[in-house]
């Protein structure tokens, strides 16, 4: 029995419920928002879905964390999302209070379950939800990677006119404009980018990869959710399966790659524990720099959380 409390039923969460029921990997999905009804009907509705989509997996909405009560996995999406003009890291203050009280909430009904943290911004979110619940970092660690991977293998795809399914890549760092996309490490069909592309050109897609998010904000009013959601729900499904695969995941560092007392986005085993593994890959001295550069950004912004607690 494996019951998986998403929590926030906006945008992102009510597509992390829906994905991850499509998957048919789970017995129960709890969908909590503030706003009950809302999650009760998008729960609801998901269900319906059930008898075209040929899915078996339960889904409930409530506002009570009551209902929580005894979930394995807990993905945490509430909070507010992104307007244009803003940063990821101006919504720190209204979603830090959001994301510690619910992780307080959650533990005071499910024992040490998985915690994936999507709201933004999300490094310092991760930050935020891992001291509050002083539970190990290997069970509580952010969603991101995936989502910034898939929007650079997208990009890849529509340049080159080769299927999405066929490209591979790392990419480390914070959630945010000093992400590290790294083309040494990717390859299309088990080749390598270079051979395919020209050193200009893959440059130009790096840095619209880094804006990915904004891009989206600028054209829809507010952040993205399918590509989003899809991510979350992608790692409960391994950790779910215990597939142990590698994926760029946010995580305390402890002195991985050289970095302390940070969470960062970096390649990871994913299992039914949680973080199995951090990969600590050979960088060469540019691509450290950039690492450092992400990390610095991301401490900053972790000393304005602290900031806010003190
Ligand atoms: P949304 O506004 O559609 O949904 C957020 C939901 O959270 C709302 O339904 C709201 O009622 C609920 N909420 C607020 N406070 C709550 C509380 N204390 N308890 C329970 N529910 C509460 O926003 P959207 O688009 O779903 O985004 C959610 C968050 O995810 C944002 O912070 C956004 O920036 C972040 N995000 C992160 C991504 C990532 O890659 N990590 C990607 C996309 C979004
Ligand atoms: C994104 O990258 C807003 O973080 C969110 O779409």
């Amino acid at each position: 029995m494996t019951k998986v409390t998403v929590v926030g039923a906006g945008n992102v969460g009510a597509t992390v419920a829906n994905v991850l029921a499509h998957k048919d990997v789970v017995n129960e999905i709890v969908l909590l928002d503030l706003k009950g009804d809302m999650a009760r009907g998008k729960a609801l509705d998901s269900f319906q879905q059930a008898p075209i989509d040929y899915y078996s997996t339960r889904l409930r909405g409530t506002d009570d964390y009551k209902d929580t009560a005894g979930s394995e996995i807990v993905v945490i999406t509430a909070g507010i999302p992104r307007k244009p003009g803003m940063s990821r890291d101006d919504l720190i203050s209204t979603n830090a209070k959001i994301v510690s009280s619910v992780t307080k909430s959650i533990l005071e009904h499910s024992d040490d379950p998985i915690i994936i943290v999507v709201s933004n911004p999300l490094d310092v979110m991760t930050y935020a939800a891992h001291t509050t619940s002083g539970m190990s970092k290997t069970k509580v660690f952010g969603m991101a990677g995936i989502l910034d991977t898939a929007r650079y293998r997208a990009f890849l795809s529509m340049e080159l006119n080769i299927s999405p399914k066929d490209f591979q890549a790392v990419l480390l760092g914070g959630h945010g404009d000093t992400m590290v996309p790294l083309p040494r490490f990717t390859t299309v069909g088990g080749i390598p980018i270079t051979d395919f592309i020209k050193p200009e050109r893959l440059d130009e897609i790096v840095e619209r990869t880094k804006k990915g998010g904004g891009e989206l904000v600028k054209l829809m009013g507010t952040s993205a959710w399918y590509a989003p959601g899809a991510a979350a729900a992608q790692m409960v499904e391994t950790i779910v399966r215990d597939e142990k695969r590698i994926f760029p995941c946010c995580v305390g560092l402890d002195g991985e790659y050289g970095l302390s007392d940070v969470y960062l986005g970096v390649p990871v085993v994913l299992g039914k524990n949680g973080i199995e593994k951090v990969i600590e890959l050979d960088l060469d001295s540019d691509e450290m720099d950039l690492l450092k550069t992400s990390s610095d950004h991301v401490k900053a912004v972790m000393a304005t959380y602290d900031g806010m607690k003190s």
